[in-house]
């Protein structure tokens, strides 16, 4: 399985960071390929709907020279594309939002004068977020809005993993998040043999 991750935080070594260590491990440990791709390092301009993708339905087509026709390529040769993001203010980071609207009509030639294909349909997507609230009350928001986006993209939503930050004075990571990770990335080896 080859596994994208696109790394929606800003901090290296910050709380999304230490959750996607030990489930990269697990991946690395089960023989799967992965690539990080941190989005704060990467040019990635907002989308500006000016629908020049829409034109060819062979390519991402976008009027932009920037990252995200690297991030475009990857995708299309991974099997499975997991988000990585801190939750910000009830959604993803912004570079995030900003590749999530680029792909969502590069990869989608749904808005031209006739109705095409979407170029990424089948392949799989995870979420892993941190945020400071309860998960159910923090990360829903973006969980349901990603599992909106992969039906509207005919991708296919494989799960979520999000943890609590309790505050900067805690430690965040201990045993247990460190064994959601590992079960998490088990759980996507196992879908992936049965799909
Ligand atoms: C600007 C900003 C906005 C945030 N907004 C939310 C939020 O809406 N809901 C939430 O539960 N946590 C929110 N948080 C908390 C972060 O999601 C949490 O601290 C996360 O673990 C940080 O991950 P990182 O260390 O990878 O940056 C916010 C943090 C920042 C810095």
């Amino acid at each position: 399985m080859k596994v994208y991750i696109l790394m929606g935080s800003p901090r290296k070594s910050g709380n999304t960071a230490a959750l996607l260590k030990p489930f990269l491990e697990e991946l690395a440990s089960h023989g799967d390929e992965y690539q990080v791709v941190w989005l704060y390092d990467k040019k990635i301009a907002p989308c500006v709907a000016c629908r020049v993708c829409q034109a060819d339905w062979s390519q991402f087509g976008c009027q932009f020279d920037d990252d995200a026709q690297e991030i475009f390529d990857k995708i299309m040769a991974c099997d499975t594309l997991v988000l990585a993001t801190p939750i910000y203010s009830w959604y993803c980071t912004p570079p995030m939002k900003a590749i999530l609207d680029r792909l969502v009509y590069g990869m989608n030639k749904y808005y031209g004068d006739k109705i095409g294909p979407a170029l990424w349909a089948g392949k799989r997507v995870a979420l892993i977020t941190t945020c400071g609230y309860r998960p159910e009350k923090g990360a829903d928001l973006f969980q349901t809005g990603i599992e909106r986006y992969c039906k509207h993209s005919h991708l296919q939503f494989i799960g979520a993993l999000s943890e609590r930050h309790l505050g900067y004075q805690h430690t965040f990571m201990d045993d247990e998040k460190e064994a959601h990770a590992r079960a998490f990335a088990r759980n996507m080896i196992f879908l992936e043999k049965e799909l």
